[in-house]
């Protein structure tokens, strides 16, 4: 069986990652990517709305010296972040919160814009999508369509999910050259 999108996330963030990576969790919600990717970066900054997912997270990750928790909009990243080697934005809302809260494709975008432009070379960024739940789908899509429209002289941008499981999560990753 297929491995979970999100563990294919962390491994398509893990290659060429090293000990001077900065990482950035667009998403924290309770802070799993956060801690997957303090243990392979030099430093991570995590973002959420939620104080309560937040607070969730720094307690998954209290063992972790590497990562500042940011309690505002990924939007504002740029606020704290210079450079960044390694991105992930795990859209939707957090299960163990108010499912109301969900990311925004719009906000996306813009911070995505943003963080194109902080990327270094070589640079990746994974956005993991949930097409299974409303509002989801038309996020996952209106995503999609901005960013195939990337240069492809600077970027690869692809698509990875299952063909036979049009609900699953699946993800999109950008490449910088
Ligand atoms: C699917 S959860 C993330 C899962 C998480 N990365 C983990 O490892 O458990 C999505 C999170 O995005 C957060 N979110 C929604 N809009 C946001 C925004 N504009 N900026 C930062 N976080 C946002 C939600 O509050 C929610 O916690």
């Amino acid at each position: 069986m297929l491995k979970k999108v999100v563990d294919i996330a962390h491994d398509i963030l893990l290659e060429g990652m090293d000990e001077q990576s900065i990482a950035v969790d667009f998403t924290c919600g309770g802070g799993h990517d956060s801690l997957f990717l303090s243990q392979h970066a030099l430093y991570v900054h995590s973002y959420d709305i939620q104080k309560e997912a937040l607070d969730d997270a720094k307690k998954l990750c209290h063992q972790a010296k590497n990562i500042s928790f940011h309690h505002k909009s990924h939007l504002y990243f740029d606020e704290d972040v210079e450079r960044f080697d390694r991105g992930i934005f795990n859209l939707g809302y957090y299960p163990k919160g108010d499912r109301s809260i969900t990311t925004q494709a719009h906000e996306v975008l813009e911070a995505i814009k943003k963080a194109l432009d902080k990327l270094n070379h070589g640079g990746k960024i994974v956005i993991v999508c949930y097409p299974g739940f409303e509002g989801g789908k038309l996020e996952a899509e209106q995503i999609e369509k901005a960013l195939a429209g990337l240069e492809s002289k600077w970027y690869d941008v692809y698509r990875f999910g299952l063909l036979n499981r049009h609900q699953a999560p699946y993800l999109i990753g950008i490449e910088k050259h």
